[in-house]
């Protein structure tokens, strides 16, 4: 699955950009939330994924890159987000917040920074519907990405086969043509793209060709 971050987009033209995503191939809208402190940039919030949610035909993938999520995932959860993804590094109970997503009636997910080892998730991951994996330190559009995140990735898809788990794997940053199929291969169940996507001309034709890479 392809889900095409809105983070890359214009926001001059933000409904534009959704309408370009609806009329795609691609199977979520990744929405960047960012707090400022958690991560050092700001993005948007609620009330913009509220507007986002009227015109959006795809799921949102909502990203929180911000501290105690806890205080915000009904909110999110109303704005219409079809998952919810927490830093595991943000959250004192991480098992506690799991539970509240539920809640809500939307998908849990869960995303480990580039230096966290998939272990630390070990005993969660039962509970998971989504583990997303960040392949560059998030915060910022256009990175590199990580080379290592591919070892993460394999030894959470062998876990996941190994006891049958069910959450889907998403990776986040850096996601190029050129290593859309390797990461693929690797296991990966999403990929998400914001500057592959939207920093080239025909962003629809990006995102058959990052679907073509994924068989
Ligand atoms: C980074 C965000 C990503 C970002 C990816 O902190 O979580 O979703 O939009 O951007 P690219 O695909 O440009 O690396
Ligand atoms: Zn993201």
């Amino acid at each position: 699955m392809i889900a095409p971050s809105i983070l890359s987009a214009n926001f001059l033209e933000l409904k534009k950009d959704i309408e370009l995503i609806n009329n795609s191939n691609a199977d979520y809208i990744h929405l960047d939330v960012m707090d400022g402190v958690f991560v050092p940039n700001i993005t948007f919030g609620v009330p913009i994924i509220k507007q986002i949610k009227t015109i959006a035909q795809k799921p949102l993938d909502t990203h929180l890159m911000i501290i105690q999520p806890e205080r915000y995932i009904e909110e999110f959860a109303d704005a219409g987000s079809k998952v919810i993804t927490v830093h595991y590094e943000a959250c004192i109970h991480l098992h506690r917040t799991i539970q509240q997503i539920k809640k809500t009636g939307a998908l849990a997910g869960v995303s480990i920074n580039p230096h966290t080892p998939v272990s630390v998730l070990e005993n969660i991951l039962c509970e998971l519907d989504l583990v997303l994996i960040m392949s560059v330190n998030p915060g910022f559009g256009g990175q590199t990405f990580i080379p290592f995140s591919f070892d993460k990735i394999r030894q959470l898809k062998e876990i996941k086969e190994k006891n049958k788990y069910s959450f889907l794997i998403e990776v986040d940053g850096g996601v190029t043509l050129e290593n859309a199929a390797e990461l693929y291969k690797a296991g990966v169940d999403i990929l998400v793209a914001g500057n592959t996507v939207f920093s080239n001309p025909d962003p629809l034709k990006t995102i058959n060709e990052i679907r073509e890479k994924m068989f």
